[in-house]
């Protein structure tokens, strides 16, 4: 039908760091008007709702989550098209997928996506970005279901975007953006592609991550300052600052949420002491 659904659904499964407890109740809705209807009836009813997406930008405490976690999958959510030189995808399409299909009808500059492990209602909360390109850069307009339950859409210019964080998509869900690109020879294309493979290869772990954990503070890259702080290398239990990278944390098997936690505190408690940083999760929390 319109929705599955289960109780209890570890979060470990549905994470890419592979860590955290269960979901009390995980929804899997697969139209935008099933949707609103279970965000509504949550809402009515002072039931916590969280939207997850491919869980790539995530950690979830072992605790679990109270409430419904709500995982949009199936029909218009996984759908992409293409339609006069722009690009419309649904918040469940993978990053990597929208790249690919852009690619495939000749429009060039979402090359920065392959490397992104997260889907589109991730990226559009948290504009995310790399290389030098925000979402937001090439976005054109955004359908989400707003704080009165009624299904809208938006264009860019009604939409403040800021370093990965986008306010009003907090409580506004994304459901499906279009997206614009340039047209562009197929060999251009990937050429891109490749290049921004070959950076991310050596430049970031393979390892099961959720990506970079904090933002860029103005002063240094968060990378940087945790390498030049020694922590790369350093483990909590399972988890371990990357040796490739400074601001990732990879799960080595088996790690629980409290690891990685505990890797992140350790780090910010060292760069306020030694440098006065205040580093910001960038990870959802
Ligand atoms: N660096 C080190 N040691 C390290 C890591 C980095 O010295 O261990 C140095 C690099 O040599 C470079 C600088 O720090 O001079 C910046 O590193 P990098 O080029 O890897 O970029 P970044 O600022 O660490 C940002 C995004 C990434 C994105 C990359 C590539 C943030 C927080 N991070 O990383 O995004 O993939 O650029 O464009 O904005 C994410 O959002 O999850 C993420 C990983």
């Amino acid at each position: 039908g319109d929705m599955d659904g289960s109780l209890y659904e570890p979060m470990k499964r549905h994470t890419t760091m592979l860590v955290g407890g269960p979901a009390q109740f995980w929804l899997e809705p697969h139209t935008f008007e099933a949707f609103a209807a279970l965000v509504n009836y949550c809402r009515d009813r002072n039931i916590a709702v969280r939207v997850v997406g491919r869980g790539s930008n995530l950690l979830v405490r072992d605790g679990g989550i109270r409430g419904a976690v709500i995982h949009p999958e199936g029909g218009l959510f996984s759908a992409v098209s293409v339609k006069d030189g722009l690009i419309t995808a649904g918040a469940g399409v993978r990053l990597k997928k929208l790249a690919s299909f852009a690619g495939d009808a000749g429009i060039g500059g979402f090359e920065w996506m392959e490397g992104i492990p997260g889907n589109v209602g991730g990226a559009l909360r948290m504009n995310a970005g790399a290389m030098g390109t925000e979402t937001f850069d090439q976005v054109v307009s955004v359908t989400f279901l707003d704080e009165d339950g009624v299904i809208r859409t938006r264009s860019r210019a009604e939409i403040v975007a800021q370093y990965r964080n986008v306010p009003e998509l907090r409580r506004n869900f994304a459901l499906q953006a279009t997206f614009k690109g340039e047209p562009d020879q197929a060999e251009r294309i990937k050429e891109r592609w490749d290049a921004s493979r070959a950076k991310r290869r050596v430049s970031q772990p393979v390892a099961a991550s959720a990506g970079c954990i904090f933002k860029n503070p103005e002063t240094t890259p968060a990378g940087k300052l945790v390498d030049e702080l020694g922590f790369k290398g350093s483990t909590n239990g399972k988890a371990e600052v990357s040796e490739v990278h400074g601001n990732f944390i990879v799960n080595r098997g088996g790690a629980a949420a409290g690891d990685v936690l505990g890797l992140i505190e350790t780090i910010r408690a060292e760069a306020r002491a030694a440098r006065g940083v205040e580093l910001e999760p960038e990870v959802k929390i």
